[in-house]
Formats: C-alpha cells, structure tokens, sequence
C-alpha cells in the first residue's frame, strides 16, 4: 500500500506521510487549476457539458471543486426577488426564516442557522451575491446528490473524478471566510487517523482530517481570485477506486461526513442565546420530586442558593426568611410532628389503621438527603389595632416567605439539585420551635426535602394559561 503514488491506482487519498499501515503515501505535489470559461448558468443547464467543454483537459483521477452557487443555478434554486434593496433583504430574511431548522447563534440581525441538511451557516448560505439583482440563490437541495450526479456525468465520458461542492463560511474563532465541502462525491472528505499514531508512537485519539473542506479551501485559491471562475480541478489527489461510477461515490463519502452531529456539538448554542434560554427554562427544571439518589449535597451550593432566595422581595424593606438546615435534630423533628399529627387526627375520629396509612406520607422528609425549614421572622410587621389589617400584615409576609421558598427551589434545580415543598411544619408550629429552639414569632412555611434526582431534571413546557390569566 505504501507504494510511489505514481504506480498506485487510485486508492483512498491520504496527503500526509503515512501514519499507520494501511494508508497510502503521500502524492509528490497537488495541482490547483481554474476552468475559466464558464457560462453564468441558468437553470436547466448542462452543468457537466459545460466543465467538460472548457476543461477537455479533465482527467481520471481530478477532483472537480464547484461552487455551490453555479449547481443552485442548474438545478433552479433560484426565487424571485424584489429588487428594491430594502424589500429585497427584507425577503432574503423571510428565506433564512424558512431555511432555518435551528437558529444556532445571533447577533444583532445575523443569524448563524442550521438548515434541514444540518449545514450550519450564516443567513443559511442563502446570498444575493453573484446572482441577478432580481434574483436570490437558496443552496442546493441536496449537494450530495448533486456532486454524486456530476461523478456519474463525468463517467458517462469515461472520466472516473471526484466532485466537492463548496459554500463559503465564515468560523468561528477565525476571522476570514474560506470555503468548505458541503457536497461531495467520490472523495474522501474525513480522513479518519483515530487509533493510529504518529512518527513518534503517540497515540492518534481524537485526529480526523477535514479533507473535504481543505479541498474545497484549496479550489477557492484560484477560484477566489478569478472572477466569473465556479469551477476548480484538484489533480495529484487519489481519489477512492472501483470501476463503475457507482462504485467510486459507494468508495468515497458524502460531505454529511462533515457534519458533526448536535450530541457531539461542544457549543451548541452561542453564549447570549444560552444565557437566554437558561434564564428562560430555570424556572421550568423546577418540580416536586420525592425520591433521591442519597448521594451528599455540597453544602457550599445549598449556601448559595439560600443567598439567592433571600432577594425574593419582601414588604418594607425587610428580609424577614430564614432558612434552617436541619441534622442534628431531624429525626427529633420528624417524631414531634408525627405525634402532633396523629394527634389530630385521632381527634378527627380516624382509625389507627387509617391513621398510620396517611401518616406514612411523611417518609419524604425521613428519606430526603437534606431537609431545609424555611421560617418567616416577625422583623419589621408592623403593628395595627384592628385585627382585619393584621391578619393583612401576616400574609403579607407568609407571601413574601412562599417568593423566597420558590426561589431556592429553583436556585436548586438550576444546579441540578431537586427538592419537595412538604407542608407538615405548617400544621405543627410549636412543636417545630420547640424542638429547633426558635423564638416564638418564627413561623414555619413547611420544609424542603432536598438531595440529588435520580434523572436529570429537565425544563417542562409552561403551563396553559388560559383561565388563570384574567383580564378586567
Ligand atoms: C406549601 C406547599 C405544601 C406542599 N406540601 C406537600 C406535601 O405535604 N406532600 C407532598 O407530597 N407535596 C407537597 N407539596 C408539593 C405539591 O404537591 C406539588 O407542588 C404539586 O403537586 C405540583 O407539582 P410540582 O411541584 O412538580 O409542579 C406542597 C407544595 C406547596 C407549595
């Protein structure tokens, strides 16, 4: 395998010095060449014929690079457009919104976006350059298909060649647009070297080689520079073998090669829009959950998330919650209350055997790894000489304890942690006070079973607000 280039056949293309067996030498040196010449196409034209007539030159083994733009204008992707500059970016957008399967980034009005071939680019490779002002390319339908029909084209003239249709895009990171494969026939676009090494033994791990897009790079320095030149051959590669133009696309690969699948994607969203949609679904990732895995809590984020539920807002000025980790007397705790519960509802007239089954609901808080009892302070109520506005105040702060209770709950889920709202200390305030030695104006809002889900938690839809938005 490791053979002179000249001798081989066309094989699989490796441009490096062989890394590992089973990969062919480099070729001596690449040729780059322009096809000028070229008509500016209209749809239905014969793509292929016309390569073929200003470029007679093309030989087995050349990879033709052709831009997206002129196989969009054969095979009709073009709209029409207004021609008033205004109306038509106006409608250039309207196309960029119908293109778009997930907008991936945006800033300002550019929208880097990801069209239903999964390409990901700005305004979807849509452009209203090098098109007539009445005119707007979208992409291709399916570059793939269209570079594997050009490779049978050029077959059909017993010309076995591989084809990469580019588009320029810009990258991240990196000022300067180039061009990349975002269809390919008959080529190898990702040269895989995982599990090979190198000269120096080291182990390749996560090495693959965008050839396509170096390919497509590659072609763009002559075509770039020439206006009205669509069309670049790459001669000195090896492209994949067989002997029927069907064989040669099933040896090569198609530029969705290219493509790195959205589990794989590190940067999913852009920053702003992450922000966004975090702020968004935080309150959503929130729900009861009964059940943890057990395993410990950090305590520095629960402290965390207790400084962020204190900025709930509260009445005058006050910060009158408090929150108490309870550990050391949980189980005391848990005994006062179910005394106190049973008690009550043995007053009610139940059963004991009725009795223990509702009892029985109060595992949650024996089971959860944390429990956290949230207590609104009498600090600064005011007084009032009527009871009617004192019960007012009263409430006023229970409310002000139920925001900043919702708050850590949902300070927690945002760190993945779940929690339940249980009621009990509510029904048992003095027993509650007395046990945890608080003074007697605390009032307890429940407590929070808190400990790690055994799922993810993951935002839930909103709810329907129909009747619980009403309007006067
Ligand atoms: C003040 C309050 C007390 C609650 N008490 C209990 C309780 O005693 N036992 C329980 O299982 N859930 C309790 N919950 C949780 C509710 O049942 C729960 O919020 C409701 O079913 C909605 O589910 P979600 O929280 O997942 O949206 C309580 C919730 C609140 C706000």
């Amino acid at each position: 395998m490791n053979g002179s280039a000249g001798a081989r056949q066309p094989g699989p293309f490796v441009r490096r010095a062989a890394m590992s067996d089973g990969l062919a030498a480099a070729p001596a040196g690449l040729q780059v060449l322009p096809v000028p010449g070229l008509p500016d196409f209209r749809p239905g034209q014969d793509l292929a014929g016309a390569i073929l007539a200003a470029a007679p030159w093309i030989a087995d083994g050349d990879v033709l690079v052709v831009t997206s733009k002129a196989v969009s204008k054969v095979e009709g992707r073009l709209v029409a457009s207004p021609t008033d500059p205004a109306q038509r970016e106006a409608f250039r957008r309207e196309l960029v919104d119908a293109e778009t399967v997930r907008l991936v980034a945006q800033v300002g009005r550019t929208k880097i976006v990801q069209n239903s071939l999964g390409i990901i680019a700005a305004a979807a490779g849509i452009d209203a350059s090098n098109v007539r002002p009445d005119e707007i390319a979208l992409l291709p339908e399916d570059p793939d298909a269209s570079a594997a029909a050009l490779v049978g084209a050029f077959a059909a003239t017993g010309r076995r060649v591989g084809v990469v249709i580019t588009d320029t895009q810009g990258r991240a990171w990196r000022n300067g647009v180039t061009d990349v494969a975002i269809g390919a026939a008959g080529v190898l676009v990702l040269e895989d070297l995982r599990g090979g090494s190198d000269a120096f033994g080291n182990e390749l791990v996560v090495t693959q080689i965008g050839l396509g897009d170096e390919i497509a790079a590659a072609g763009d320095l002559v075509k770039g520079k020439l206006a009205g030149v669509p069309v670049a051959v790459v001669r000195g590669l090896a492209t994949p073998g067989g002997q029927s133009p069907a064989e040669q696309i099933g040896a090569g690969q198609t530029a969705a090669a290219l493509l790195r699948p959205y589990e794989e994607d590190l940067f999913r969203l852009g920053t702003d829009l992450s922000i966004e949609q975090g702020r968004r679904e935080a309150v959503l990732l929130r729900r009861t959950v009964r059940t943890f895995t057990g395993a410990p809590v950090d305590e520095q984020v629960l402290g965390r998330c207790v400084g962020i539920a204190l900025t709930a807002p509260a009445p005058h000025h006050t910060r009158p919650v408090r929150f108490v980790l309870v550990r050391k007397h949980r189980a005391a705790l848990l005994q006062s209350m179910l005394a106190e519960w049973e008690a009550d509802l043995a007053a009610d007239g139940w059963t004991e055997d009725r009795i223990a089954g509702r009892t029985a609901r109060g595992q949650i808080l024996h089971d959860a790894t944390e429990i956290v009892v949230p207590f609104v302070t009498g600090d600064g109520r005011h007084d009032y000489p009527d009871e009617r506005r004192r019960q007012a105040e009263r409430t006023m702060f229970t409310v002000a304890g139920g925001a900043a209770v919702q708050a850590l709950l949902v300070a927690l889920a945002a760190e993945g942690i779940a929690s339940a709202w249980i009621s009990s200390t509510i029904f048992a305030p003095m027993a509650v006070r007395a046990v945890l030695d608080l003074p007697p104006d605390w009032e307890p809002l429940g407590s929070i079973g808190i400990g790690h889900p055994h799922e993810p938690l993951i935002p839930r839809p909103p709810a329907p607000v129909d009747e619980a938005l009403l309007r006067r």
